[in-house]
């Protein structure tokens, strides 16, 4: 049996309980937990903004260490150090096919089978078929990033959504360049990620926008060299640091239709939105056709920052040996498994970077 923050239903609180784990079979890993992130899409599932199939043990933001592997497993061994992967790629779907494993169809395939269960019987299903808020889990191998020497495996967690999604918006989808102006919107764990990376890739200026006045000193030291209160007159305001044009980027680290128009219309004509956040289905964003046309701009989202994460993982450690990656610092609150619902209400007041489970 290990402890486990599990979801009963949707819009029910989080209920601290112990889940009883199979070993893993055929293809599959068991991996005891050093740290779990809290995402906003974890609150998400909460309140049924994103679905899950519940009851649900959720985290989704993990790493940790392998403990068992089922029979015939070569891949990892026990002991080796792991970041779980949120959106694993088949390897032989249409999108994997064309080189776009982030875009997998079988991507959220294992949210929908059950994994584990409680004494009573009741089978429980793995947020995102990851469930990293339990001390230990089980998942398929493919699910498995190793991490490589030289990063700590407690904010290694942080690279499992926040810094893979925030890094991969800037360097994957947008290909920000050296000299190019970025504005961010929200600025939790993904946007101060995305404010790392764009002075990783030598943005400038890198303007921070979110509704929390308390956020412009994280905001700093994540690599913002503007903070903007959100207002009405926010595009105005990064016109006039941007020569009046306008950024060349802009990141939605929100999930709202209100914040992809506010970011669509703080870039300059020919510029490009990222949008990062995830939001509500009946969210809508409107545009008219007109400028449409006269804005010539590019509106784009990305699912986990486009990346192919055992790609990519080895470079964000290389970036955090070399000290330009600041995981650490993405860390405002260490708490246990039981603090996971004060995590979720400093998230929707706006407060702190990410909260980390420490197991
Ligand atoms: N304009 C600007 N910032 C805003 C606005 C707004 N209208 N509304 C909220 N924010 C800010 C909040 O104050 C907070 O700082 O957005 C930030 C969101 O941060 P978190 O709640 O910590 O969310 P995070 O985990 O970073 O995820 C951001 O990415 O993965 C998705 O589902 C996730 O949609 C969510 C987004
Ligand atoms: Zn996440």
């Amino acid at each position: 049996m290990v402890r486990a923050a599990l979801l009963p239903a949707l819009g029910a609180p989080l209920e601290l309980t112990e889940i009883e784990l199979p070993e893993p079979g055929p293809g599959r890993v068991r991996v005891k937990l050093a740290a779990a992130g809290v995402c906003h899409s974890d609150l998400s599932m909460t309140t049924g903004v994103l679905r899950a199939a519940t009851p649900v043990v959720l985290g989704h933001e993990g790493a940790g260490t392998v403990v068992s592997v089922g029979e015939g497993l070569s891949t990892v061994r026990p002991g080796d150090r792991v970041v779980l992967n949120w959106a694993p790629a088949c390897g032989h779907c249409h999108l994997c096919g064309l080189g776009e494993p982030w875009l997998c169809e079988n991507q959220y395939a294992a949210s929908v089978e059950t994994y584990a269960s409680l004494a009573d019987g009741t089978e429980l299903y793995p947020g995102l078929g990851v469930a990293a808020f339990a001390e230990e889990t089980v998942v398929s191998e493919r699910a498995l990033i190793p991490l490589p020497e030289g990063v700590p495996l407690t904010s290694a967690a942080l690279l499992g959504c926040a810094v893979l999604t925030g890094y991969g918006a800037v360097h994957n989808a947008a290909k920000v360049r050296a000299g190019e102006s970025v504005v961010v919107y929200g600025l939790g764990g993904v946007g101060l990620a995305v404010l790392q990376s764009a002075r990783i890739a030598g943005a400038s200026p890198i303007i921070a926008v979110d509704v929390t006045p308390e956020k412009e000193e994280l905001a700093r030291r994540h690599g913002a060299t503007d903070f903007l209160v959100a207002d009405e007159q926010t595009a105005k305001a990064v016109r006039k640091l941007t020569g009046g044009h306008g950024a060349d980027h802009a990141f939605e680290c929100v999930g709202r239709g209100s914040t992809i128009r506010a970011a669509w219309s703080a870039t300059r004509r020919g510029g490009r939105t990222t949008v990062v956040g995830i939001g509500g289905k009946e969210d809508m964003v409107s545009f008219s056709a007109l400028e449409v046309f006269h804005f010539a701009r590019t509106l784009t989202a990305c699912v986990y920052g486009n990346s192919d994460p055992v790609r990519d993982l080895p470079v964000l450690a290389e970036h955090v040996r070399a000290g330009r990656l600041d995981l650490e610092s993405l860390i405002t609150d260490r708490i246990t498994l039981d603090e996971i619902p004060a995590a979720f209400e400093r998230m929707a007041a706006g407060r702190g970077g990410r909260s980390l489970v420490i197991f």
